[in-house]
């Protein structure tokens, strides 16, 4: 993968087959970060192939965690990877590499956890926001820590006892500080209770592998967490959630093409708000022992929603299924409540010769008859993938350059779709 590297599709192509859907991205960002949590061994078994993963493995390796990988063959996707904390040699996370990734703010938690002190380079916006942190410091500072902001780092202390624990109600939900939340609660002196928690599938599995590490959690999946802190947390081994954004991301890519696809490992359960998107888009989704089928069943129907937390319909997947309806018949209506800049794949969608208009925070998608293919440039990780989407339905030849937004978040893309029967490669940049 190089930085300037990028996909030709030829569009038009009816995708049909079975695909592998690959460990979570957003699970696997939380779950490596409770390495810090143990002196044992943790094990996470279908670790996605991403950019990001990468990254936070590098930047765990700054802190002294020793990361091995176990015989992944070229052709397997997923990997398994060992990850050991047995003693710390740093408690700060860089700027140079938390610029690259701002989930290394979800290192905060753990390291003050298990050090008593963690200092991580504040982490700029993105693309989609600003995205601040401030939920993340207020409920540390409500389990007991101190925190100080300088030099464009934020520092966290615990105090000589240890961290009491405490009480947080978020303000708004935030999947990352209840990240954060978790993984400090758990080896906090006392018991801690979070309201309005996240209950996206990830902030689940992050409980599930906590608990099995002994941590002691109640009201999983609610938005309502109760934590008794241990003293100590051990080793295991767990296996990462299937990703119910690539498993919805190929789902549009299948029914925009009037094909089918067999999501492998995908769980209905997960994505109910997406699935429930899909069947009001006229497309036929059923459940199947081991994953998923999606089939597009006549034409795509128009389909008006917002974008809201777990269990509503998620914004990771807002620019998708925008992708999939500029070819509905009739005009939908998307309403983006979670993040204030996620449009940015409209303008290069509108190049494609769909017809969207955005005012503030919504978005109204007119169904064209045809898209066409056009050299796109890709902003963000989700608005990449709209466009990969529209390419594949697009006529003619679609360029989507700036393919490090797409490699941080979907694994071997061009590779899955080709099981599909698209016409699509990976080019060298110029
Ligand atoms: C996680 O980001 C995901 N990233 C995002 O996925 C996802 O879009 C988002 O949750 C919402 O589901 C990872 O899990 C690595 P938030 P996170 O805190 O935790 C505001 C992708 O494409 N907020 O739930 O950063 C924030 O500005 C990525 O895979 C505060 O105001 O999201 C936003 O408006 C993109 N203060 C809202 O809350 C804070 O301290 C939700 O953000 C934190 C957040």
């Amino acid at each position: 993968m190089k930085k300037m590297d990028k996909i030709i599709i030829r569009g038009g192509k009816r995708l049909s087959g079975t695909l592998p859907v690959s460990g979570a991205k957003n699970s696997a960002l939380t779950l490596l970060p409770c390495a810090l949590l143990t002196d044992e061994p943790l094990t996470l078994r279908n670790l996605p192939r991403l950019a990001d993963i990468d990254g936070f493995q590098h930047l765990l390796n700054q802190f002294g965690i020793s990361t091995s990988i176990a015989g992944a063959r070229p052709e397997d996707f997923g990997r398994v990877m060992t990850l050991q904390a047995t003693r710390l040699t740093s408690t700060v996370a860089p700027y140079d590499l938390v610029r690259k990734m701002r989930a290394s703010i979800l290192v905060l938690g753990p390291m003050l956890a298990r050090a008593g002190e963690a200092t991580v380079s504040l982490p700029g916006g993105c693309a989609i926001g600003n995205r601040p942190i401030d939920l993340h410091l207020k409920v540390l500072e409500a389990l007991g820590a101190t925190i100080e902001l300088a030099a464009g780092y934020v520092r966290a202390i615990a105090p000589d006892g240890g961290l009491p624990g405490g009480r947080y109600s978020f303000p708004v939900v935030s999947v990352g500080a209840t990240e954060n939340a978790l993984m400090t609660a758990v080896l906090c002196k006392g018991k801690s209770t979070l309201h309005n928690a996240a209950r996206e599938p990830e902030i689940v599995d992050l409980c599930n592998l906590l608990v099995a590490m002994g941590g002691q959690i109640e009201g999983i999946g609610t938005s309502d967490l109760t934590i008794h802190g241990v003293d100590r947390l051990h080793g295991a081994t767990y296996m990462v959630m299937p990703d119910r954004i690539e498993a919805g991301s190929y789902a549009c890519a299948a029914a925009i093409t009037g094909g089918d696809v067999m999501l492998k490992g995908a769980k209905i359960e997960d994505m109910e708000a997406t699935v429930q998107a899909l069947r009001d888009a006229g497309v036929f989704v059923e459940p199947r022992a081991g994953g998923i089928y999606v089939a597009a069943d006549g034409p795509i129907k128009p389909v008006t929603l917002s974008t809201a937390p777990y269990p509503g319909f998620a914004t990771d997947m807002q620019a998708q299924l925008m992708a999939m309806l500029c070819l509905a018949k009739g005009s939908s209506v998307l309403t983006e409540t979670i993040f204030e800049n996620r449009y940015m794949h409209v303008p290069e969608l509108n190049r494609m010769g769909a017809r969207i208009e955005t005012k503030g925070r919504t978005a109204v998608v007119h169904g064209v008859d045809t898209l066409t293919g056009a050299e796109v440039m890709a902003t963000d990780l989700r608005a990449s993938m709209s466009l990969v989407i529209a390419g594949l339905a697009a006529e003619g030849e679609t360029q989507v350059h700036r393919l490090y937004h797409l490699d941080r978040g979907y694994e071997r893309l061009e590779e899955k779709l080709q099981l599909l029967g698209a016409e699509i490669e990976r080019v060298g940049g110029d």
